[in-house]
């Protein structure tokens, strides 16, 4: 049975491996790929969605032009992360297609009414789109499937403030009004696979390695050129040369909830806190005595999961997998 994803996000590098991974996965039916801004502008994540797409011959699903910019905050991007085009060094052929007409809320909205319980959303970027959708259309939640979420970090350090994960701290408003609106009435419970869980998936060298060993081509050197950006980003904030793709494996997590542990907690998100603002915040006891709203993704097998992701981009690649160390030669 295949599961129906529509993804939202904001491509940069680690989305592009998630989007690719979706592309590839057999269990996989990718209904629509919305675009918010986050990691660069909106324009960018559009091209950078329609060019992945097209790369892959998947230019029959359809790219929805979401949010410009949060619902109340100014926008803040990070090209120091994800480069100045969202896909580090990777130069990517320019699209000769075009999004949808329709906007990423207006999508939401109609693809969930025309399949309702059937359409699992997963979200990897600002909350701001679906936000929108959600102020559009308030039964939206209930028509959903299953909704995974990559943001927050629970008992966990920030990336973007002490406290606050990037997703959530771009759009803290966006944020809140999601996790207010699932969780309640008939509305799934969101799958948070947050940072205290995403750090943890970290790709290495060796996993590039792995992957040039099993396929080549010019995706795997697209791969190569996105990753070595986000290596270099990584290392620069003393975690290493390595990359903390926690997109792709919120992608795996839509697939297949079973492959993490969770925990049901009330989230919430702080919007006036001076040092807090962003921050989520779990209630795992009971103190503000309200039901559970969301599942907190806490733990899973990272070296499956990253083998399992190498594997996949190297079937995408094109080539057939090879068992280590016979990698065929290039055809003449
Ligand atoms: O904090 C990590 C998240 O922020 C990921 O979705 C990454 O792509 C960035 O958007
Ligand atoms: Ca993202």
């Amino acid at each position: 049975m295949s599961t129906e994803i529509i993804l939202d996000c904001d491509t940069g590098i680690d989305d592009s491996l998630a989007l690719l991974h979706l592309l590839q996965h057999p269990d996989a039916e990718l209904v629509a790929v919305l675009s918010t801004a986050g990691n660069v502008g909106v324009e960018a994540v559009t091209r950078n969605n329609l060019s992945w797409l097209e790369f892959c011959g998947r230019s029959d699903i359809g790219v929805h032009v979401g949010a410009s910019g949060p619902l109340v905050a100014p926008l803040r991007t990070c090209e120091d992360t994800h480069g100045d085009h969202g896909v580090g060094y990777a130069q990517l052929p320019s699209p000769t297609t075009a999004p949808r007409d329709e906007d990423a809320a207006d999508a939401w909205c109609r693809l969930t009414r025309e399949r309702p319980g059937e359409l699992v959303g997963l979200v990897i970027g600002p909350l701001t789109s679906l936000a929108m959708a959600i102020r559009r259309d308030p039964g939206l939640p209930q028509r959903l499937r299953r909704l995974v979420v990559m943001g927050g970090s629970f008992d966990h350090p920030g990336n973007t403030t002490p406290l606050a994960e990037w997703n959530v701290a771009v759009d803290p408003e966006a944020a809140h009004e999601v996790f207010t609106a699932f969780g309640v009435d008939g509305a799934p419970q969101p799958i948070i696979c947050a940072l205290n869980l995403t750090e943890q998936v970290a790709l290495t060298p060796e996993h590039l390695s792995r992957l040039g060993e099993l396929a080549d081509g010019p995706l795997v050197r697209h791969l190569n050129d996105a990753l070595r950006f986000y290596f270099e980003f990584h290392q620069a904030q003393g975690e290493g040369y390595l990359a903390h793709v926690h997109d792709a494996f919120a992608a795996a997590v839509a697939l297949d909830p079973s492959i993490v542990t969770t925990t049901p907690a009330v989230v919430d998100v702080e919007l006036n806190g001076t040092l807090t603002r962003g921050a989520m915040v779990a209630d795992r006891r009971g103190f503000w005595g309200r039901p559970p709203n969301a599942l907190i993704a806490d733990t899973t097998d990272v070296p499956r999961f990253l083998d399992e992701l190498v594997r996949s981009l190297a079937t995408l690649a094109g080539r057939h997998l090879r068992p280590t160390g016979t990698a065929r030669r290039p055809q003449n």
